[in-house]
């Protein structure tokens, strides 16, 4: 954000007054006194007026995007891959991703400036449930859908209880709805395969009782004030 508007925003001057400050010295970043008007603030940078430090609260970003399939989650890709950042090049605020969904699933992810809000949202103590839609190859028996439900091993690690129900049945695919509350890597898709059934497409429809609904893919929304207190408070 530019100094002046920095100044303002803060509430120590207009952005005219804070431009006359800046001339007369009595602005500091860093502790030397700033000579560029148009200096860029930095997160970490620490600004004094007239010998006392200010401070601008950056307002907080709370949004819910349709992940497309084909993207990664991170904020920047070695292999130079579409980022889930290019479709939000437009929100202003340093935002992240919470938590990760896979470079082939699509669906709700969950997007912030807030990292208190992130870390509660993503530590296993607070076991927030989400919820996929997959279309696996093959058939699900009713045995494989109760070994999901209880618990299968999934390399080392036994998955606590799942929801599972049934959508629709295909000669050769199932659209099954899963629901656990656990974030192992590919967890999904390596649960399905401990039941001998690949996964061929994967969908996030929902976290906790945050749902996806309508959202076109590529595109974002803010989250209500109750969605928001909601997930604060799990
Ligand atoms: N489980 C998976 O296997 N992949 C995801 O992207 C999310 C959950």
């Amino acid at each position: 954000m530019r100094i002046n508007k920095y100044i303002a925003q803060a509430g120590i001057a207009s952005r005219r007054k804070a431009d006359e400050l800046i001339a007369n010295g009595n602005v500091f970043v860093n502790g030397l006194a700033l000579k560029e008007p148009g200096y860029d603030v930095k997160e970490g940078d620490v600004v004094e007026v007239n010998g006392r430090r200010i401070a601008v609260q950056e307002k907080k970003i709370y949004l819910a995007l349709h992940k497309p399939a084909g993207c990664v989650t991170t904020v920047k890709d070695d292999l130079n891959r579409p980022t889930v950042m290019d479709l939000l090049s437009d929100v202003e605020g340093r935002v992240f991703p919470v938590g990760r969904l896979d470079y082939n699933t699509s669906g709700l992810l969950i997007v912030t400036n807030d990292g208190d809000f992130a870390y509660k949202l993503t530590h296993p103590k607070h076991q927030m449930t989400k919820t996929y839609r997959a279309r696996v190859a093959g058939i699900l028996s009713a045995e494989k859908c109760a070994k999901l439900r209880k618990g299968v091993d999934i390399g080392g690690f036994v998955t606590s209880p799942a929801k599972v129900e049934i959508i629709k049945a295909y000669p050769r695919s199932t659209i099954v709805d899963i629901t656990i509350h656990e974030g192992k890597n590919r967890q999904v898709r390596k649960m399905f395969k401990a039941v001998g059934n690949n996964v061929q497409e994967l969908h996030r429809t929902a976290v906790g009782s945050v749902r996806l609904g309508r959202l076109a893919e590529g595109h974002y929304r803010k989250l209500t004030r109750e969605e928001i207190e909601y997930l604060k408070n799990c």
